[in-house]
């Protein structure tokens, strides 16, 4: 039987080349060996407040810019979370096997809870929504981006004790995340990861961004005061993360983008990454247009969505049976 693989985006603000990177670039390439689903992750959008029309909007974008990105619906199951009612439902029996504290110790959640006020009980409960998507699809590989990992591991451990409380029938996920680039920074702040909720304009670039625009955040971007093109992520993080990204965008090695800058100014080593950000960009904004008001996009979410909600159903059912719940089917 094909491996399968699952992932999930959320649909909060325009989605940045760092998810592009960390986690686009590898669904495109493995949907060719494997049994792929991919999913707009909705229900964990709404654990922060969203507007729904703006919510509504986004997840549409989203799903364009899943298929713009490369995803083929032939291959790969594109669904939205919502609308299979299987993962709510897994995602509670998660709840009951979770403990607090180990909620509590995700990074995420100190992240995006510290200093806030009325925090959903949501935040907390994320991590066991994430690990019933995941488990609901037997999936044996999970390609993210390295901020993913501790939620990973959660799911493994959750999979784990589900299966020795209530006997074997949950697969255990592996981690994938890319070689370069499973992290890229902020262009304003390169030691924080570049992150679709900033609210400063200036430190991502979304997939959307016109070639003025990419051309402007890459000029501003935070470097240092060496004037050397070198990776070194300790001590020159903003050139190391420009390289990252120019390298995941033109294929090129990052030894082989150290020697094309050798010798050369920061002026013309930023030109040559917006270059190829923007080059690469181009057909993805392209396909993106022509898609996203089209109901060929519908199409192929109800098809996602049919199939999605076959698979899960069983494995819900199962989950189910395990445990007692309901009547025995
Ligand atoms: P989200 O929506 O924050 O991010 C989507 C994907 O993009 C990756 N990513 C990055 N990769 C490299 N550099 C960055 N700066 C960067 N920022 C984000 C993320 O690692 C992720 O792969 N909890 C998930 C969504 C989710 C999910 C799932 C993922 C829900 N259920 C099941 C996998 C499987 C999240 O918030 O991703």
């Amino acid at each position: 039987m094909m491996k399968k693989i699952f992932s999930g985006v959320q649909p909060t603000g325009t989605v940045t080349i760092g998810n592009y990177i960390g986690a686009f670039r590898q669904f495109t390439e493995l949907q060719h060996e494997y049994d792929c689903l991919f999913c707009i992750v909705d229900q964990h959008a709404i654990t922060m407040r969203q507007d729904p029309k703006e919510l509504s909007r986004t997840i549409r974008s989203l799903a364009a810019l899943y298929v713009a990105s490369g995803i083929d619906p032939e291959k790969a199951i594109l669904f939205i979370q919502s609308e299979v009612p299987a993962h709510a439902q897994a995602g509670w029996i998660m709840q009951c096997l979770s403990y607090i504290g180990e909620l509590e110790r995700m990074t995420q959640f100190k992240d995006k809870s510290e200093g806030q006020d009325g925090v959903s009980s949501a935040l907390l409960t994320y991590p066991p929504l994430m690990a019933a998507d995941i488990l609901l699809y037997n999936t044996d590989i999970v390609p993210v981006g390295d901020d993913q990992t501790q939620h990973l591991e959660l799911t493994r451990n959750l999979a784990e004790r589900f299966n020795s409380r209530y006997g074997d029938s949950l697969t255990i996920p592996e981690i994938r995340t890319p070689k370069t680039g499973a992290r890229i920074k902020s262009l304003q702040e390169p030691l924080k990861k570049m992150s679709k909720s900033d609210p400063n304009q200036k430190a991502t670039i979304s997939l959307l961004d016109t070639p003025k625009v990419i051309e402007k955040k890459i000029k501003s971007a935070v470097t240092d005061s060496e004037g050397i093109v070198a990776f070194d992520e300790a001590n020159k993080p903003g050139v190391s993360n420009l390289l990252s990204i120019e390298s995941a965008m033109s294929g090129q090695s990052i030894e082989a983008l150290v020697s094309k800058y050798d010798g050369l100014r920061y002026g013309d080593f930023k030109a040559g990454v917006a270059e190829a950000v923007i080059g690469h960009l181009a057909p993805i904004q392209e396909k993106y247009y022509n898609l996203v008001e089209s109901s060929t996009l519908d199409d192929i979410l109800d098809d996602g969505r049919e199939r999605a909600n076959a698979i899960a159903t069983v494995t819900l059912q199962k989950m189910e049976n395990a445990m007692g719940l309901g009547r025995q089917r």
